[in-house]
């Protein structure tokens, strides 16, 4: 979770496809590359030798100032290589985020088109100076390649001319010894740019492998067990938590919940209510301090066996790019069609699709653009019916739906809450209420916790945010009106 809070979609796709490809296209083909030239050039020195040994090492003598340099010329590309990727990221990153959906809405509200653009325009600038940079970088490489290529027939003309005048040599053995010699720089030449290709490629080597290395922050034990089926007894033990070295989130919360118990989480925005859901599926690990589930460490057990058992409608829902069935589906992979309905009508959502010209078979576009924010809510809900999950966490899973379809929705879920543990992150009084505990968050600690007659006659941080907040059904943070509680809703 760090590493995707942090790293860059663009930079993790430059890494797993421009910098794997730049390796292909190195090693495909440079392996019968390097055996054929290798031939050649052990054939072309054996005859040479076997010609006159004495020309032979004068021809040889030019060799090493071919090879020197290419250390050289490999590390500097392999410089330049490196930054161009990282450029490359830095392009695709921007393409990612102004291209996308919620980007490219930004962006005309905020009329950045042209900022945009420009920005893109510099970026790419500046990765073709890079790459024109890069294959410029060999060339007085190959410059003084060509020079000693030349001289060194030429020295050959000179020492073979003497051996002529001593008549220790043929006209024709000069010929044809310099004709041969230059199928020996050949191959040298070429061996000598297929160590700068592999020297550069390690550039990307180590951008790959920087992933690969890395080391998974949330792992299983090496004797985890599969968590049996939950009863749903939850329990955190003075759990602290930090997102980053400088600011502790969480501090020393303890509170433990009985099976099938709804717990509602409620404090100021900020106060750490989602975090505290989100270190129960692990999706971070506690700082310090212990959570267990019927009595067992999460980190004692397996991920998957876990993670399996716990739903969670997050406060903001992602929804892939496919259809209403490819999303349920995602859920429970099995699932039959009478399954499907029966999940979303409890979500209170399939009497919408049924408007739909293709029903489930409808696209929902990126992120789930094409639904409502109430809609979307609910194809989340339906996901997690369908999981049948033992834990159950609903972070403001019903904020964008209005009283009515909130309260059926509440009415739909009550059997399913019933028989399993929940969490609840809410601003309605008619959930807090319903709640077997109520746990006040501020500023990552618990302020206070009970039944919603203990704390309100406590007087103190809940009856400030029932009177501001639950009362009304007004969002404490905004200080704005919200809707308000209709009568059938509070009926229902
Ligand atoms: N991934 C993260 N990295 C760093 N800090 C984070 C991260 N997620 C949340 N925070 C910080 O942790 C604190 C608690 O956030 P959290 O999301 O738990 O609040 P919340 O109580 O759910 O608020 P809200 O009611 O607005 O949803 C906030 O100050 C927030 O800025
Ligand atoms: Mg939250």
């Amino acid at each position: 979770m760090h590493f995707f809070s942090t790293v860059k979609p663009g930079e993790i796709i430059t890494r797993l496809t421009s910098d794997a490809e730049g390796i292909r296209s190195v090693f495909s083909g440079t392996i019968v590359s390097i055996l054929q030239n290798v031939l050649i050039l052990l054939s072309t020195a054996l005859a040479l030798f076997s010609m006159n040994w004495q020309l032979a090492l004068v021809g040889m003598f030019v060799i090493p100032s071919f090879i020197f340099p290419t250390r050289k010329v490999g590390k500097v590309r392999w410089r330049i290589a490196a930054e161009t990727q990282k450029k490359a990221a830095e392009l695709n990153e921007l393409i990612q985020e102004t291209l996308s959906i919620s980007g490219s809405t930004l962006i005309k509200i905020f009329t950045k088109e042209k900022t945009a653009y420009e920005n893109f325009a510099k970026v790419n600038r500046e990765v073709t100076a890079l790459h024109i940079k890069e294959s410029l970088a060999g060339r007085w490489f190959r410059m003084v390649v060509q020079i000693f290529t030349s001289i060194g027939p030429l020295i050959i003309y000179f020492y073979g001319g003497y051996l002529f005048i001593k008549d220790e040599i043929t006209i024709g053995a000069i010929i044809a010894f310099v004709t041969m010699l230059n199928r020996l720089y050949g191959p040298v030449s070429r061996l000598s740019n297929i160590h700068i290709d592999v020297t550069r490629s390690l550039a990307l080597f180590e951008r790959i492998f920087d992933y690969l290395d890395m080391k998974h922050e949330i792992t299983e034990a090496p004797n985890a067990f599969p968590l049996p089926p939950l009863k749903g007894r939850v329990e955190f033990k003075n759990v602290s938590f930090a997102y980053t070295d400088r600011q502790e989130t969480l501090k020393k919360v303890s509170f433990s919940v009985e099976p099938g118990q709804m717990v509602a989480l409620v404090g100021p925005s900020g106060a750490g209510k989602t975090t505290i859901t989100n270190l129960i599926p692990r999706l971070y690990d506690v700082t310090a301090g212990q959570i267990l589930i019927d009595g067992i460490d999460l980190r004692a057990v397996t991920l998957e066996s876990l993670r399996s058992q716990i739903g969670i409608v997050m406060q903001d829902p992602y929804i892939f790019n496919g259809t209403i069935r490819q999303n349920l589906l995602f859920a429970k992979p099995d699932a039959t069609e009478a399954e499907l309905v029966a999940a979303c009508q409890a979500a209170y959502l399939h009497e919408f699709i049924q408007t739909l010209p293709e029903g489930y078979d409808t696209l929902v576009g990126n992120r789930g653009i094409k639904l409502s924010g109430g809609e979307k809510q609910r194809l989340s809900l339906a996901q997690m019916i369908l999981k049948e999950p033992r834990i159950i966490i609903l972070d403001e899973a019903t904020s964008a739906l209005d009283s009515v379809s909130e309260a059926l929705i509440q009415k739909a879920l009550a059997p399913l809450l019933k028989t399993r543990t929940s969490f609840v992150i809410a601003h309605r009084l008619s959930t807090i209420i319903a709640a077997d505990l109520i746990l006040v968050i501020n500023h990552g600690e618990v302020v206070e916790a009970g039944k919603h007659e203990e704390l309100l006659q406590a007087n103190t941080l809940y009856k400030e945010l029932y009177d501001k907040q639950f009362k009304t059904g007004q969002k404490f943070q905004f200080g704005v009106p919200g809707r308000e509680e209709t009568a059938e809703a509070e009926e229902l």
